[in-house]
């Protein structure tokens, strides 16, 4: 991790959970910190890059040299990306939700029967759509938190979304995944495999960055 050696690059980066809203009290949430996407984008600020990060509801401080706009929903999260780019770089590191309920109910949903039925449909996909559109930025980078075939799963993704990388990891297992400091990456290309930690969040986000600064010099 060279000082500086980021500057002039745009980076976009999303983190922590999306909240999908059933009623005004409640809503349908994962477990995401926002650490790892946090850790990302403070990281590329600090090498000097222009970083806009869209975070969902995180309890984290905004990094130093971070422009942040904070989203609650899969559909915020995506309009936010988009209103955010050009950019050289973006990193997908936001927990999605990938299905939203139907409608949100105006008012609080009663206990009134036995077994309650939620409707829930597809949400945007931010990732597959920033890889496919327009303005694609020039490196797409996935997250694929996995609690079983953790290869298998992340090279589907990375040729279905049309990624460049996809940082994979083990969720549901201790020191890795969503709440923990640390974390262990397997990071995937078309071409390569290179595992990265296990390491803190903020040594994991470095090299990752390197990763992706190889590929831009490329
Ligand atoms: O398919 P899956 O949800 O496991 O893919 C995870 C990757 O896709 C993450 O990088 C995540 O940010 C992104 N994603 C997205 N929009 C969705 C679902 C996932 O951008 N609706």
């Amino acid at each position: 991790a060279e000082s500086g050696d980021l500057a002039g690059l745009r980076f976009v980066v999303s983190a922590g959970p999306t909240y999908e809203d059933l009623d005004p009290v409640r809503y349908v949430g994962n477990r995401s910190s926002g650490k790892m996407g946090f850790a990302i984008a403070a990281a590329a600020a600090r090498r000097g890059a222009e970083v806009a990060l869209i975070a969902g509801p995180v309890h984290l401080a905004t990094p130093a040299g971070v422009r942040r706009t904070d989203v609650r929903s899969a559909a915020q999260l995506r309009d936010a990306v988009f209103a955010a780019l050009p950019a050289d770089v973006y990193i997908g590191a936001a927990a999605v939700a990938d299905y939203a309920p139907r409608a949100v109910a105006d008012n609080k949903i009663k206990k009134s029967s036995d077994t309650l039925v939620l409707e829930l449909v597809p949400t945007p996909d931010t990732l597959a759509e920033v890889a496919a559109s327009p303005s694609r930025p020039r490196c797409v980078v996935g997250f694929a938190a996995e609690t079983q075939d953790v290869e298998a799963h992340a090279r589907g993704k990375l040729q279905k979304k049309r990624l460049d990388l996809i940082a994979a990891n083990r969720v549901g297992v201790q020191g890795s995944g969503f709440e923990s400091d640390d974390n262990a990456l397997t990071v995937y290309s078309r071409e390569a495999a290179r595992t990265l930690g296990p390491a803190p969040k903020t040594r994991l986000a470095d090299e990752l960055l390197d990763l992706i600064a190889e590929r831009l010099r490329a």
